[in-house]
């Protein structure tokens, strides 16, 4: 089956559920999932009953679509997300992606858990993504090219929309919280890194580290969906703190900072 099939598949399945067409999409990282809290009206889909769609396993994601108000907009929220490490095929990741564009979404927000690289930044931190490096070993466009969905050679030039992260940066500003910037790579896990892999991708350029975010950009870049990345900084990364690493600490500091980052999404859908 061609790749714009699935989509077909899935996108008529998503509409004959859903009571308009979403504006805006959002994907909900670790620690943001209580942003779908706030939607009115919600309608629930969860993946698994998505033609298509795998199933998601990865700790304090749901794994469903969540459809409803936000404010003014009326936003299709992506309540967990497939993650690499957790054994899905990259297509499978870009699926969702698709989809968000050919429902008619004009953007998609993509929030994370991730690392802080740069010694400048603190935990609890919020990053705006500018750009990012994939250091997955993977991509999604890799196999046959579906033309209809975009180019066999995709450019990269300017992944994250300038315009959205104006927009992210005004929010920022308009709720008095620091929003730090900078590059974020992206790591197959689900190891974390080590204080060596951290020193090589700080030479390398890269300001924060995670697990997800790069594949779902990259397809979004493909089928021209414009993109926001937002960073949640959860821990410092391997070798920075002086103390060792764990998933529990990331969701523990997800949801205590979680309020906040849900905060300024909502602002950012406003004004989108
Ligand atoms: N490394 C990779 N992924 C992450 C991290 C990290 O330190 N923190 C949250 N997600």
């Amino acid at each position: 089956m061609k790749e714009s099939e699935k989509v077909a598949a899935a996108v008529q399945y998503l509409t004959s559920l859903l009571p308009r067409t979403p504006e805006l999409a959002v994907v909900l990282g670790s620690g943001l999932g209580g942003l779908a809290d706030r939607i009115e009206d919600p309608v629930m889909i969860p993946y698994a009953s998505v033609p298509g769609f795998p199933l998601s396993t990865a700790p304090g994601h749901a794994g469903r679509f969540v459809a409803g108000r936000l404010g003014d907009r009326y936003v299709l929220c992506m309540q967990g997300r497939f993650h690499y490490y957790e054994g899905h095929e990259m297509s499978a990741i870009a699926l969702p992606v698709r989809v968000i564009k050919a429902l008619g979404c004009r953007a998609l927000v993509l929030t994370n858990a991730a690392g802080g690289v740069n010694w400048d930044f603190s935990v609890g931190d919020f990053m705006l993504i500018t750009d990012h490096i994939n250091f997955m070993g993977a991509n999604p466009l890799r196999g046959e090219n579906d033309d209809s969905i975009g180019p066999r050679f995709c450019d990269m030039s300017a992944v994250y929309t300038p315009a959205l992260q104006q927009v992210a940066r005004k929010a920022a500003a308009d709720l008095g919280l620091v929003l730090r910037e900078g590059v974020y790579l992206g790591y197959m896990g689900p190891s974390f890194e080590t204080p060596a892999e951290i020193r090589a991708f700080r030479t390398l350029g890269a300001d924060a580290v995670g697990m997800s975010t790069v594949p779902e950009a990259i397809a979004a870049a493909h089928c021209s969906l414009p993109v926001l990345g937002l960073s949640l900084i959860t821990n410092m990364a391997a070798g920075m703190a002086g103390k060792r690493l764990s998933g529990e600490e990331v969701i523990e500091i997800a949801d205590a900072r979680g309020p906040v980052f849900q905060e300024l999404v909502t602002r950012i859908v406003g004004m989108l």
